[in-house]
């Protein structure tokens, strides 16, 4: 198999996307389409007890208002065991501030949002709710604990201590794509065109709400404007808009406005980090306790477990006990959102082991250095691959690690202004599915590769594009992947960083195939030109390749949950090994004397993601989640105002991100070694791992320059002064 390090190349959709002529979900034209709006509640419980139509039905335009009679009633949950219910549709019952009650149909994108606001309900509200995760009412909920060794055992041998809480606020992915539902129906089949990381998950819950069999569904999400998670798992107005289009039996569209989405989308819930970490006499860390928690709904199932999880693979230490719990209140579900565990807790963890190293007067590159993890201690095997001390080795050298000093405020600029460096490290899971891949080249010059995968601005038509290219002697310019749609390959959720890693060695196999099928046809024939000329010369008018790829560790049965639209994942743990990506920040920030305004001018970043399959988007992907961290550390944040519930600041004017100003260089390099054993390319994962631990390298610079320990995000001017 070919492992060799890939050239760099350009972006095969980039001419598409910078000229505007990408289809997004909203962007497909029907004849005779809808428009809609929903109705939200302005209560944060209760019930809503009845929703006058008439004014609504008055505005010119308005062709149907649905309300919650108009619905059949919520999936009962499976039980232990069975996949979580869909989200319901449209109920009486109100769990959150923002729920929709209603649904306005009508000829105009406007006269639904002037229906949608001439709707006045009557309410029931329960105002006993719970907004925030100290109100009274909230319900704390322990689930498994993670254990290694004896960790409070190993901590009665600690000589030095460090133990601290630190702070992730909820925050909410803005991704310049709204959510989006498009359905119509025709011939008995209902066709969804949403921007969806899971058209297959958007099938299965459509399906499960409507009572609709698998075939009589089609999900398309050919392009996402920006995933990020909150387009990966089932989103709430999507059987709402289906059923809408099924009433009717006219095309519905329904964009929702960003206000809504806060409301409605998952989000990342605060969460909160208690961790002691105790050394020995030599100053290795022997001992960790890790207490986590997170804001949940009141049924809501995003875990929190993971929170535990990274830690352990970076240093090796043997005696760990992690404990975690949800906090459940009165809100939406909270869900996965870029990097969704492993960037709160390695802010958190990396922070605490940024205090330990300062307490032991060690260099906390120096310090990290001295742990060295080559087993996942918590299930005792060995990791695929770790080159998170070449990461950190090769950060320093490209930073200039050795010219620090390591004093708090010891670094200025002759204006006075505070400069700190900061370092972290960073882990996420490896986790790879089934595929089932069809490769078909034909003599008229095109070529088409249909699999399960999702192109949410990541790159990854372009992860594919390198390995077919690379093996196969074909055009380039004419090659269809057929992805993100469920009438064309058995899909899966494309998120986590699973995507390449789960694709490309499915078509590296379909290449593998297409030669060995070519040789076949030729036979001892001497057929010159690339594929399409051969098969033109010998007047076959295509070749078609099939091939299905299960991850190791598993079978038949994740197989067939992959092509049933499940879920079927492997890893990180995998029967004899454990794998992990991982990354090292280095980030230089500067802190104004006087206004106490952060920057942060430049940030070197070095992956261990595996084996690079597209350099171009690989780098892309690290400058994002490098510049998400700081707009984490620095910005952003979705408050609630406790009397009312709901998100307060649900705008990208209230709701702030970083922008250009905030961003500097940042220096991005990889290892770009292959893991033997993950997959056949040895490709592990880098969308996610690209933002882990940064915004803790901005804390612990942010320490650096001026001697206060930060622990909890946002760090504002407000917290400095
Ligand atoms: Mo990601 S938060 O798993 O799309």
């Amino acid at each position: 198999m070919s492992v060799e390090p890939f050239p760099d190349r350009p972006r095969v959709d980039a001419h598409e996307k910078v000229r505007g002529a990408a289809i997004y979900a909203a962007d497909v034209a029907l004849p005779g389409l809808l428009h809609a709006m929903l109705v939200p509640a302005t209560i944060a419980k209760g019930r809503v007890t009845a929703v006058p139509v008439e004014a609504a039905l008055q505005v010119p335009g308005v062709v149907r208002v649905l309300t919650a009679t108009d619905f059949p009633p919520p999936v009962q949950p499976a039980g232990a065991g069975g996949p979580p219910p869909p989200p319901p549709m449209i109920t009486p019952e109100i769990a959150y501030r923002g729920q929709p009650f209603a649904i306005v149909l009508a000829e105009t994108l406007e006269a639904a949002i002037e229906g949608a606001e001439a709707i006045r309900p009557d309410y029931a509200p329960d105002l006993a709710f719970t907004p925030l995760i100290d109100s009274p009412g909230h319900r704390r909920e322990p689930v498994e604990p993670i254990t290694a060794g004896d960790a409070a055992d190993a901590m009665t041998r600690a000589v030095t201590r460090h133990s601290a809480e630190y702070v992730s606020p909820a925050q909410h992915h803005n991704p310049i794509e709204m959510l989006s539902t498009t359905a119509f129906w025709a011939d008995g089949v209902l066709t969804v065109h949403e921007g969806t990381q899971s058209t297959s998950g958007t099938k299965g819950a459509v399906g499960r709400n409507l009572r609709l069999e698998p075939d009589q569904l089609v999900v398309k999400s050919p392009q996402i404007g920006g995933g990020f998670g909150q387009k990966g798992t089932p989103q709430r107005q999507s059987a709402i808009v289906a059923h809408a289009a099924m009433l009717t039996g006219r095309p519905v569209k329904l964009v929702l406005p960003r206000g809504q989405i806060f409301h409605n989308a998952s989000f990342r819930p605060r969460s909160r980090h208690r961790i002691e970490i105790g050394a020995d006499a030599t100053g290795k860390m022997i001992a960790v306790r890790y207490d986590a928690d997170h804001q949940q709904s009141r049924s809501g199932q995003f875990p929190p477990a993971e929170y535990l999880e990274a830690a352990p693979q970076m240093y090796g230490f043997t005696d760990y006990h992690g404990t975690a719990a949800n906090v459940r209140i009165d809100t939406q579900s909270p869900g996965y959102m870029r990097a969704p565990h492993p960037h709160p807790s390695c802010f958190a963890f990396e922070s605490a082991v940024d205090e330990l190293a300062l307490m032991l007067e060690q260099d906390p590159v120096a310090f990290r250095l001295r742990h060295e993890a080559t087993i996942d201690p918590i299930h005792n095997r060995p990791h695929s691959s770790n080159h998170l001390h070449s990461c950190l080795r090769e950060g320093a050298r490209r930073f200039g690690w050795d010219r620090r000093t390591a004093a708090p405020g010891s670094m200025t600029l002759p204006d006075g202004t505070l400069v700190g460096w900061g370092v972290a490290s960073g882990a996420y899971p490896v986790h790879i599915h089934p595929n089932i891949a069809t490769l078909t080249v034909r003599a008229d010059g095109t070529t088409r590769f249909a699999a399960a995968a999702h192109e949410m601005g990541q790159g990854i038509r372009s992860t594919i594009e390198q390995v077919l290219v690379r093996e196969l002697d074909i055009d380039p310019t004419r090659l269809e992947l057929a992805i993100g749609d469920t009438s064309a390959a058995a899909q899966h959720t494309t998120a986590g960083s699973w995507g390449t890693g789960s694709v490309v060695p499915a078509a590296l196999e379909a290449a593998s195939r297409m030669k060995a099928a070519l040789a076949e046809l030729l036979g001892d024939r001497q057929v010159g030109g690339n594929l399409h000329r051969q098969l033109a010369r010998v007047k076959r008018p295509s070749l078609s390749v099939e091939v299905t790829r299960i991850p190791y560790g598993q079978g038949q049965k994740e197989l067939a949950t992959f092509q049933q639209g499940g879920m079927a994942l492997a890893g990180p743990f995998f029967p004899a090994f454990t794998t992990f990506s991982f990354i090292a920040h280095f980030v230089e920030v500067h802190v104004e004397p006087r206004t106490r305004r952060v920057r942060v001018p430049r940030v070197v970043s070095v992956a261990d993601c595996g084996r690079v399959v597209s350099p171009r988007t690989a780098a892309s992907q690290v400058r994002g989640g490098v510049t998400w961290a700081i707009s984490a550390a620095l910005r952003e944040v979705t408050e609630v105002d406790p009397r009312y519930g709901g998100w307060l600041n649900n705008d990208l004017a209230d709701y702030v991100v970083a922008v250009n100003a905030d961003i500097g260089e940042i220096d991005v390099s990889f290892i770009d070694e292959p893991d033997p054993v993950v997959n056949a390319l040895g490709v592990k994962g880098l969308g996610e791992v690209a933002m882990v631990g940064c915004a803790a390298a901005v804390a612990n610079g942010i320490h650096h320059a001026t001697g206060r320990r930060l622990r909890e995000m946002p760090f504002r001017i407000e917290t400095l002064l």
